[in-house]
């Protein structure tokens, strides 16, 4: 009797091995196919002038659109995560030095990457947000290409990207984006250049840099990073609701909210958010408060 239990017991082990294994090895696959997926896309540059307006301009971008945080303040690159289980995320060296791809992206190239989320060589760039700048307008794109295209030479090496099993999943499920190309119109045509005065317009245009962990209805839910408190729902049906754009400021320079929350900025990113203008937040603010 025991013998035939576990004789049982041993078979139904056996069994859902295999099945989490042929699993397993479906995701893999399907993550190799869309890493090796080509994609060519006739990226165009905008005129890139290198004067102090635009040095100025471009500087603001790459902070308030999270370069300088994944890439380093230096533009550097580094390793972001190094996981056993999820992989190794690693934002590369955006610069001239050695180990950087300053030296050989042309602005075609930078475009291609920041519009479309795909590499020199065709393939997808992993994990690299590219649905929050694929929207810029021209006279954003070329300061922000001014500013990272002249930005001091940093000498880098760094480790390959790598996505292992628990990263191949969380993407599987879409828990974790790590293809934005397969997340842009590509067909979208950049405005020339927008008003950046305060208006939701202006807000919308921002708030692309909050859909990564907010998602695109900014109703928040199950984070991208892991250990991270649940993404709040930061529309008028969340705490906003009562918020006064002061409030709002506030959360979002020093990430103090209202009812007492001190967040940190590993999850919610307020040392970014901290370094938008006034006109920006207050155009967030607007923007989101009319969100149903
Ligand atoms: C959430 C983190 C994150 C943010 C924010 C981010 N990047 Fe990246 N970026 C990455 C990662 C990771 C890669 C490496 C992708 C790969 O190797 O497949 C990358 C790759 C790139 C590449 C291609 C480099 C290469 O190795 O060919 C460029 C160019 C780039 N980023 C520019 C930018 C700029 C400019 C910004 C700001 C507008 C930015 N990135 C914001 C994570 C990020
Ligand atoms: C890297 C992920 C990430 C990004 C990018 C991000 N957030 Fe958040 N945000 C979070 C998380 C996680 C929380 C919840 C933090 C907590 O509970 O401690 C949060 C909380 C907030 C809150 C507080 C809401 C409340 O009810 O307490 C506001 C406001 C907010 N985010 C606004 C923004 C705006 C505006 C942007 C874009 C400019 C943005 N966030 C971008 C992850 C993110």
């Amino acid at each position: 009797m025991v013998k035939r239990i576990l004789k049982f017991l041993l078979l139904t082990v056996v069994s859902l091995l295999i099945i989490i294994l042929a699993f397993y090895a479906f995701v893999s696959w399907d993550f190799a196919q869309r890493a090796n997926q080509s994609y060519s896309y006739e990226a165009h540059a905008p005129e890139v002038v290198y004067d102090s307006t635009n040095l100025v301009l471009g500087k603001h971008l790459a902070i308030i659109k999270g370069c300088t945080d994944c890439h380093g303040q230096d533009l550097g690159g580094k390793v972001m995560i190094d996981d056993p289980a999820l992989g190794r995320l690693v934002p590369s060296n955006l610069t001239r030095g050695e180990g950087g791809i300053g030296a050989q992206y042309s602005l075609q190239d930078w475009v291609r990457a920041l519009r479309h989320g795909v590499g020199p060589d065709q393939k997808p760039l992993l994990f690299m947000p590219a649905h929050e700048t694929a929207n810029m307008t021209d006279r954003d794109m070329s300061a922000l290409l001014a500013y990272c295209t002249q930005v001091a030479a940093v000498d880098q090496q760094l480790p390959q990207l790598e996505i292992r099993p628990i990263g191949k999943l969380l993407n599987f499920f879409g828990k974790m984006h790590m293809f934005p190309v397969e997340m842009i119109d590509h067909d979208f045509l950049p405005p020339a250049d927008m008003d950046k005065s305060v208006s939701p317009a202006f807000g919308e245009y921002l708030a692309v840099s909050c859909t990564g962990c907010h998602y695109s209805n900014f109703k928040g839910g199950s984070p991208q990073i892991p250990n991270s408190p649940p993404v709040a729902d930061i529309t008028s049906s969340g705490n906003l609701a009562r918020w006064s754009e002061r409030d709002f400021i506030q959360a979002l320079r020093t990430g103090q909210t209202p009812e007492g929350k001190h967040m940190q900025n590993e999850f919610m990113p307020w040392q970014m958010t901290k370094e938008f203008t006034d006109e920006e937040l207050k155009s967030l603010y607007i923007f989101l408060k009319n969100q149903p």
